[in-house]
C-alpha cells in the first residue's frame, strides 16, 4: 500500500456514524433475512443453482460449477438465451403492457416501450442482423448514442447467439477500430449522431473514419436519430444500410431464440489494464445473467412496481448489467436517458426523477459531487418523495457524498447502497444489502451473499481485520469474466498471477475495519479511475509519444475534488522543440483525438528529463510525489536526482 491510500483511509476509518434501514423498507425488501449470508457461504453452488432456477432454461445444467483454476464454467450442459429470458418470458403474462423501457432524449423527445414493444423491435432487430449476414458466433460492433436501438440491438445480438461489443459513444475513431479489429466483427451498428449538452456527436463519421482501418467490417447499420437536417451523413452505397429501411426489408416478424450453451459467448467489452491497449473482457450467457438478475433483485431491490433509472452509460458495464440485462430479466422498468446531467439545466436529473416519479436511482460519486458543487437548490425545486433507495459505483464515495446524497436526495431516509464491482466481475460483489445491513458511510460494507473476497499481503496472507491490503477473491462467482477475447495468456497474467492461480486479484486495495466492512482504497496498479471512468497510464502514454513534439512522457493520477483522480501528464519534448503553452494544449486535444475526450489530460508538465531507476524504469511514485506535493521519497536510485528538482520548480510554478 502506499503512503497515500494509507493516508486517506485513516480518515475513512475514523467514519463512526452508521445508518439501518427503516422497519418498512426491511419487511418489504426483496431479501430481508440475514441468514442468506450463512446458506450462501456454507454452500454456494447451492445457492447459485437455486437462483439460476428462477430463470427460464431449454435445458438444465449437468454442472453447477466446472473449476479448473483458473478456468471456469457455470451451469455447464444448460441451454438458455438471455434475449428470451429479459423479454420473451414477461410478455406471457400482464407485464406484455408494462414499460420496459422509459427513453428521454436530451432535446426532450421520449419513447416508452413496453414489454411487447420491445419484443417486437428486438425480434425484427434480430431479423435485420441475419438477414444482414450476422450468424450464431459472430460479433457485432455497436457505437450508438443512448437511444432505445441500444438495448434492442444488444437483445438481438444476444437472441442470434452473436455477441455484442458495444463501445462508448464518447470514444474516437481510432479507439473504435482498435475495438473492432480486435474482435473481429462484421457488422458495425451505428446512429447518424446522439445529442450531448446540446451539441451533436458525429457517431457516424468517426465511425466511417474507424473502418477505414477495418478490413473484416461487412455492413454498417446506421440509426436516424438526428436526421437530414440536423446531421447530415454519407451513406456508402453497398456497405451502409438505414437500420429503419433494413428492418423493413423483412417481414418483420418472430425471429426463434438460439437455444444457447451456457458458455456461449454474450459480449465482449473493452477495458483498460495496466499494459498495452484496452482489453476485451468476454462474459458468457448463463453465469453472466444469474449475477446480474440476482444482485439486480437484492441490492437494487426492484420490484414491479419501481421506475429504476441507472444513470450510466451503456458503453461501461455498470449499463450493461444494470440498465439492460439485470433490470430486463427482472421484468422491472429502466429509465434511459441520452444526455448530460445539466442539459439544459443543472436540474436535469431531478426533472426527470420527478416526472417519471423514479424510486430507485444508482448513480456515480463523480456526479454525486458534481451536483453539490453545483448547490441543493437545483434539487430543491423538485418533488423527490418517490426515491426509496439510492445506489452508487464506480469509485471510492466519500462519506460526504455519500452523506448529501442521502440527506438531498433521499429526503435522510432512504438506504443508500455502495456497490464495488468491475467490469471483469460482471455483477456487484461487495455492496450490502439494503433491507438486512446496516451502512457505513463511505463503505461498501458487505460481500454479496456466495461471494468471498479477502484482504491480503504481498505473500497473498490475511491481513488482521483494520488493515489494509490488496484486495483478492477466492472463489469464483458466476458472473466472472471467462478470459481475455483472443488472449488467454493475458487473462491469467492479469487477474491470475500475482498470488496463486485460484486467486483472482482486483488491482484494488482495500481495508477491512473491525467490524468486517469492506473501505475499498483505489488502485494499486497503473489503472486510473477519472470521474470514474478507467484509463490506462500505458494507454495515456503511447497517446502522447505518438505526437511527433513528444520524445517520452509518464502519467499519473492525481487527486481531484471532483473526479476522484485527475491526469497529470509529464512530457520530454524533443530535441529542439519549444516546451510552449499552445503545445501543451495542442497534446491535450491529440490524448482526446486518438482516445476520446475523457482521456484528456488536465495537466500537461514540460521536463526536460523523467526519473529514472539505472535500469531505465520510470518512477512514477517520485513524480506522484511531487504532484500531492508530498515530501519526495527514497531518491538514491535514480540516475540523475536532480530531474527530480526540476520538475518540481516546475510543478510549482504551474500549480494554480
Ligand atoms: O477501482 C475500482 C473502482 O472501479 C474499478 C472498476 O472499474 P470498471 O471496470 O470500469 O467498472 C466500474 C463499474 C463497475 C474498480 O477496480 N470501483 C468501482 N466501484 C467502486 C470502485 N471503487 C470503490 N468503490 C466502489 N463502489
Amino acid at each position: 500500500m502506499s503512503e497515500e491510500q494509507g493516508g486517506t483511509i485513516e480518515g475513512l476509518l475514523n467514519e463512526t456514524r452508521t445508518y439501518e434501514p427503516s422497519a418498512s423498507f426491511t419487511s418489504a425488501a426483496n431479501i430481508n433475512d440475514p441468514d442468506v449470508y450463512r446458506r450462501a457461504s456454507e454452500d454456494p453452488e447451492g445457492f447459485w443453482a437455486e437462483i439460476a432456477g428462477e430463470l427460464d432454461w431449454y435445458e438444465k445444467w449437468n454442472t453447477v460449477m466446472d473449476w479448473n483454476p483458473p478456468w471456469v464454467k457455470w451451469f455447464d450442459g444448460g441451454k438458455l438465451n438471455v434475449s428470451y429470458n429479459c423479454v420473451d418470458r414477461h410478455i406471457k403474462g400482464w407485464r406484455r403492457t408494462k414499460a420496459a423501457i422509459i427513453w428521454e432524449g436530451e432535446p426532450g423527445d421520449e419513447r416508452i416501450l413496453t414489454y411487447q414493444d420491445l419484443y417486437r423491435e428486438v425480434n425484427q432487430a434480430a431479423n435485420m442482423l441475419k438477414r444482414l449476414g450476422v450468424e450464431k458466433g459472430d460479433r457485432v460492433a455497436i457505437y450508438l448514442p443512448m437511444i432505445p436501438e441500444l438495448p434492442i440491438t444488444m437483445l438481438a445480438c444476444a437472441r442470434i447467439g452473436a455477441p455484442h461489443s458495444v463501445v462508448f459513444g464518447g470514444f474516437s475513431p481510432d479507439s473504435l477500430a482498435d475495438r473492432i479489429n480486435d474482435c473481429g466483427a462484421k457488422v458495425v451498428v451505428t446512429s447518424d449522431g446522439g445529442y450531448r449538452r446540446g451539441s451533436v456527436v458525429p457517431l457516424k463519421d468517426n465511425a466511417d473514419r474507424a473502418v477505414e482501418n477495418t478490413p473484416n467490417v461487412e455492413k454498417m447499420v446506421v440509426v436516424q436519430r438526428l436526421g437530414r437536417h440536423v446531421h447530415p451523413v454519407r451513406m456508402r452505397t453497398g456497405r451502409d444500410v438505414w437500420w429503419h429501411d433494413a428492418i423493413q426489408a423483412g417481414n418483420g416478424g418472430y425471429c426463434e431464440p438460439e437455444q444457447l450453451d451456457s458458455e456461449h459467448p454474450l459480449y465482449i467489452l473493452y477495458t483498460s489494464g495496466t499494459t498495452g491497449k484496452p482489453k476485451g473482457l468476454l462474459h458468457t450467457t448463463g453465469g453472466y445473467l444469474v449475477g446480474a438478475y440476482l444482485t439486480s433483485k437484492w441490492v437494487l431491490d426492484l420490484k414491479d412496481e419501481d421506475i429504476y433509472w441507472c444513470t450510466a452509460d451503456i458503453g461501461w458495464v455498470t449499463g450493461h448489467s444494470y440498465i439492460v440485462y439485470g433490470p430486463l430479466a427482472n421484468g422491472a422498468t429502466t429509465v434511459m436517458y441520452e444526455g448530460a446531467p445539466d442539459y439544459p439545466d443543472k436540474d436535469r436529473f431531478w426533472d426527470i426523477v420527478e416526472r417519471r416519479a423514479v424510486t430507485v436511482l444508482y448513480s456515480a460519486p463523480t456526479a454525486i459531487r458534481g451536483f453539490m458543487r453545483w448547490g441543493a437548490e437545483h434539487v430543491e425545486r423538485h418533488d423527490l418523495s418517490s426515491i426509496r433507495l439510492l445506489g452508487t459505483v464506480g469509485e471510492p464515495i466519500n462519506p460526504e457524498a455519500w452523506i448529501w446524497y442521502r440527506e438531498h436526495i433521499g429526503r435522510n431516509e432512504t438506504p443508500v447502497v455502495d456497490t464495488w464491482w468491475q467490469t471483469e466481475t460482471g455483477a456487484v460483489m461487495i455492496g450490502g444489502l439494503p433491507g438486512i445491513t446496516t451502512m457505513k458511510p463511505g463503505s461498501a460494507s458487505h460481500p454479496f451473499p456466495g461471494i468471498e473476497p479477502d484482504v491480503v499481503d504481498a505473500q497473498g496472507e490475511s491481513v488482521p481485520l483494520g488493515q489494509g491490503g490488496f484486495l483478492i477473491i477466492r472463489k469464483p462467482w458466476p458472473a466472472i469474466s471467462r478470459t481475455v477475447w483472443g488472449d488467454d495468456e493475458r487473462y491469467v497474467e492479469q487477474y491470475f498471477s500475482k498470488f496463486t492461480p485460484d486467486i483472482y486479484f482486483t488491482g484494488d486495495g482495500a481495508r477491512r475495519d473491525e467490524d468486517g466492512y469492506y473501505w475499498l482504497m483505489g488502485r494499486v496498479d497503473d489503472v486510473l479511475n477519472i470521474a470514474g471512468h478507467r484509463l490506462g497510464t500505458m494507454e495515456l502514454e503511447s497517446a502522447l509519444v505518438s505526437h511527433p513534439s513528444v520524445a517520452e512522457a509518464a502519467v499519473i493520477g492525481v487527486s481531484h475534488d471532483l473526479k476522484g483522480q485527475a491526469v497529470a501528464a509529464f512530457v520530454t519534448p524533443r530535441g529542439n522543440v519549444e516546451p510552449t503553452w499552445d503545445l501543451a494544449e495542442e497534446l491535450r486535444q491529440h490524448v482526446a483525438d486518438k482516445i476520446g475526450p475523457i482521456a484528456r489530460p488536465d495537466r500537461i508538465y514540460f521536463t526536460a528529463e523523467l526519473p529514472k531507476t539505472r535500469s531505465a524504469k520510470i518512477m512514477r511514485r517520485l513524480l506522484r510525489d511531487v504532484a500531492e506535493g508530498r515530501v519526495v521519497g527514497d531518491t538514491t536510485t535514480l540516475t540523475d536526482p536532480s530531474v527530480l528538482e526540476d520538475i518540481k520548480k516546475q510543478y510549482e510554478g504551474t500549480e494554480e
